[in-house]
């Protein structure tokens, strides 16, 4: 076995805990949720969630990592493994490894993107097109959705061999001199940015020409802000929510605990953990949250704001903003501020996606540190030319809908069932509480044995019922009505017959869902593998 890394130091531990965390799920995905949902109704069940199962979770994932790293194990299934003497638990830890992996190609495809977008920023690429549609066809012309101002896709497929080639090369370095060294640079960096951003937002006043009184910063965090209690009752915001708070957090996904394999047994857990968190909300309510949509609200009213909301990540951050910067004094550069940003936002998660698949081959499989790496990036490179040439027909949506919004939810029950009711949860509050710098309140302990799991198991239930389909069967068939929250569609089983998908488009939602099948069964043999041949290091039970 080859000797495990260690982080340098616990500033650069965090740091790069952080930047794991810290994406493009905190400026793009979150006040785009926070808009489609209400604004102030989704705030209180975000932080419902972010209290009942992200800080529960996140406590957990480090302890199985730092636990896992002790037997030498980065990923999931050795590290479920040793908690769990059962010969099924390591395949369950292939859905973390399977999700990282999934979320990791498809990933790298949208964090290319915000590199390009700086670039076109600094060149004014885009300046000129300065109406909601020359702008949208600008970014569709890019990834090859629509027509506009690009004729091909190779700017796009440049811009992500670029951001491979620096995904792969941080990763090559290891876990001290790659991961952790860049996060020291890219972080502080990324905050400075994110900073200055959000405290120019405020000097924007109503910019609207016409001179719309409520076109203002201020009415954008009203519309964020103000709570709305009466929406309480909507299941849908609920769900939203709790998918945020998974996505924004890293948590399901192996990666928080890949990286606290590198830990020392018994360095701190409890405080470093929750001071990655705080960095996480913090950059994602209040920079995240100041940035994109009150910006959009000054610019563009409240009413349009929504309407480009609607259209999704995409449209706010690559639409919306750059229309904004060619309006503003020195715009060129904010726009360069807001693209790289995202751009280090993006490259400090996903070098995180990829760690878990590296320490595997490393560890069961005795690759080299560089031969791990290489093979990895080699197999996603070959996995991105589906997504990038298949972009237009939601070859991508599919891998974040299942493995970026519905597997997390599953890995988080797995984990949390082995932790508390296998391993037993008095025996994980000791392991959790050893070399703690702060005493974490004994609730947790109640909370992570009961509450999270019951609640996971809760949005499992909704999300897959929710849909119109669904309610049609159970009605049709079964004469059973379902209340009218739940007839939305968007739940898993409708999603699963692709209803509301473009009839042309089914066969590429296919061929990503077979690409899926793939990976996940290449995944389960090479364990059964590895634990045929590798005895010493998966043997660790009784220890
Ligand atoms: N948390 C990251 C974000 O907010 C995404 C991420 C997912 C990072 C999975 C690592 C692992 O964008």
């Amino acid at each position: 076995m080859q000797k495990r890394e260690q982080w340098g130091t616990r500033i650069g531990l965090i740091l790069a805990m952080a930047g794991n965390a810290v994406g493009l799920g905190n400026f793009l995905r979150f006040p785009v949720q926070a808009a489609q949902n209400g604004g102030g109704a989704f705030m209180i069940p975000y932080f419902v969630a972010f209290i009942l199962l992200a800080i529960p979770l996140m406590w957990v994932e480090w302890t199985i990592g730092r636990n896992g790293g002790r037997y030498g194990h980065g990923s999931m299934p050795g590290m479920l493994d040793v908690l769990w003497k059962h010969p099924i638990a390591k395949y369950l830890g292939v859905c973390a490894l399977f999700v990282s992996t999934i979320v990791m190609i498809y990933y790298t495809y949208i964090e290319s993107w915000t590199l390009g977008f700086s670039f076109f920023s600094i060149m004014k690429t885009y300046f000129g097109m300065d109406q909601f549609d020359s702008m949208h066809g600008f970014l569709s012309s890019y990834t090859g959705a629509g027509k506009g101002y690009f004729e091909s896709l190779w700017p796009a497929y440049l811009f992500m061999l670029a951001t491979l080639a620096m995904n792969f090369y941080i990763l090559s370095k290891g876990i001290k001199k790659g991961i952790e060294k860049f996060a020291k640079v890219a972080m502080p960096l990324l905050l400075v940015f994110g900073a200055f951003l959000a405290v120019w937002t405020f000097t924007v006043g109503t910019p609207d020409p016409a001179g719309h009184p409520d076109w203002s910063v201020g009415v954008g965090f009203a519309f964020i802000w103000e709570p709305d209690l009466a929406q309480l009752g909507n299941a849908k915001i609920w769900l939203a929510a709790a998918g945020q708070i998974f996505f924004t957090l890293s948590v399901g996904m192996g990666t928080l605990h890949a990286y606290a394999s590198y830990l020392k047994e018994s360095d701190d857990i409890a405080l470093s953990g929750l001071a990655t968190s705080s960095i996480n909300e913090f950059t994602e309510v209040i920079l995240g949250g100041t940035i994109a949509i009150p910006i959009a609200v000054a610019f563009f009213g409240l009413a349009q704001t929504q309407v480009i909301a609607a259209g999704g990540s995409y449209d706010l951050g690559f639409v919306s903003m750059p229309i904004i910067f060619q309006q503003i004094p020195m715009g060129q550069y904010l726009g360069f501020m807001w693209f790289f940003l995202l751009f280090f936002a993006g490259i400090t998660s996903s070098v995180a996606m990829s760690q878990p698949l590296i320490s595997f081959l490393k560890e069961q499989f005795d690759f080299s540190h560089k031969k791990a790496t290489y093979s990895i990036g080699f197999v996603i490179f070959i996995c991105l030319q589906f997504v990038v040439f298949y972009h237009e027909h939601g070859f991508l949506d599919e891998m974040d809908y299942w493995a970026g919004t519905f597997m997390l939810v599953i890995v988080a029950l797995i984990e949390v069932i082995v932790f508390a009711w296998i391993f037993g949860i008095d025996k994980g509050w000791k392991e959790l509480n050893r070399g703690a710098d702060i005493k974490i309140p004994k609730i947790f302990k109640f909370i992570i044995k009961y509450v999270t799991p019951g609640y996971l198991l809760i949005i499992l239930i909704l999300w897959t019922v929710q849909g119109q389909q669904v309610s049609w069967l159970l009605e049709d068939t079964f004469g059973i009505i379902m209340p009218e929250f739940m007839k939305q569609s968007g739940g898993a089983i409708d999603t699963l017959i692709m209803s509301g998908v473009d009839a042309e488009d089914i066969p590429y939602r296919w061929a990503s869902r077979g690409m899926m099948v793939l990976i996940f069964v290449g995944l389960i043999i090479m364990v059964k593998i590895a634990w045929k041949r590798n005895k010493p290091l998966n043997s660790h039970f009784d220890v």
